[in-house]
C-alpha cells in the first residue's frame, strides 16, 4: 500500500504548540472528570448509544467508562482477530484497549498511546485494575509512533484525529507501523463547513 497523497492541512492560525497545550489541559481535564465536558453522550452511557458489546461494558471497570469520550465504536467497522497486535492512537483511559484486549485475547497484545500523561497513567491504572495484561502504555509528546515499522495488525482510533493539527504526520505515522494488508479502524468527527472566523483563530476549539 502507498501513502495517499496527503495536502498539508494545517490551514489553522493557530500554532501547533497551542493547539497541543489546549488539548493538553482539555483532556487532564477529562481524566479526573468528564461532567459539563462535552455535548454529546459519553461514559457508560455513551458507551451503550455507540452499541458496544453490553457484555463487555457490564465487565469493564468502572474507571475505564468514567472517562470515555468516544465519539463511535471503532469495532463495528471491522473484526479483531485472536492473537494479533492492535494500537489505540490516542487511548485515552483504556475503554477501547479493554475492549480489543478482551477480542484479541491472551496471544494478542494492545498498545496505547496519549498525548496527555493523565490520560495514559489513568487508562494504564484502569487496565491494572480491570486485570489486562495483555497491554503496552506509552505517553506521547508528538505525532511519532513509538514502534518499528509493519508491527501492527490494526490501528484502532475514536475522536482522535479531529484533534490532530498535523495530520499528514498522524497519517504517515500509522501507515509506516501497520503491516501491508492490515486494517483501520477510525471512528471520527469531520467538519462539513468552514468554521467561522473566532473559532478558526482559538486553540480551544480544537478540543472542543
Ligand atoms: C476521545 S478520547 C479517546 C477515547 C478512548 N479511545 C477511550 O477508549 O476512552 C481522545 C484522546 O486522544 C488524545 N490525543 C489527542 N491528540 C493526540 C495525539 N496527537 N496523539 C495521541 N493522543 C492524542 C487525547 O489526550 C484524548 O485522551
Amino acid at each position: 500500500m502507498q501513502p495517499a497523497a496527503c495536502q498539508d492541512d494545517d490551514r489553522s492560525p493557530v500554532a501547533v504548540q497551542n493547539i497541543r497545550a489546549a488539548i493538553r489541559a482539555k483532556y487532564d481535564a477529562v481524566a479526573v472528570s468528564l461532567s459539563g465536558k462535552f455535548s454529546y453522550p459519553t461514559g457508560q452511557e455513551g458507551a451503550m448509544q455507540l452499541g458496544y458489546d453490553p457484555a463487555l461494558i457490564a465487565l469493564a471497570h468502572p474507571g475505564l467508562l468514567e472517562s470515555f469520550c468516544g465519539v463511535g465504536n471503532p469495532f463495528s467497522l471491522g473484526r479483531l482477530l485472536p492473537g494479533q497486535r492492535v494500537l489505540d492512537f490516542g487511548c485515552g483511559a483504556g475503554f477501547d484497549m479493554f475492549v480489543a484486549s478482551r477480542l484479541v485475547g491472551p496471544g494478542g497484545t494492545v498498545y496505547g498511546i496519549d498525548l496527555t500523561a493523565k490520560m495514559a497513567q489513568r487508562a494504564a491504572e484502569n487496565l491494572a485494575r480491570a486485570g489486562i495484561t495483555n497491554c503496552v502504555i506509552r505517553q506521547v509528546d508528538t505525532d511519532i509512533i513509538p514502534w518499528r515499522d509493519d508491527f501492527f495488525d490494526v490501528v484502532i482510533s475514536n475522536g482522535v484525529l479531529n484533534l490532530c493539527p498535523e495530520k499528514p504526520q498522524c497519517f504517515r505515522e500509522i501507515h509506516r507501523v501497520i503491516k501491508p494488508g492490515g486494517q483501520l479502524l477510525f471512528a471520527d468527527v469531520i467538519l462539513t463547513k468552514e468554521l467561522p472566523a473566532h473559532l478558526a483563530a482559538s486553540a480551544e476549539a480544537w478540543s472542543h
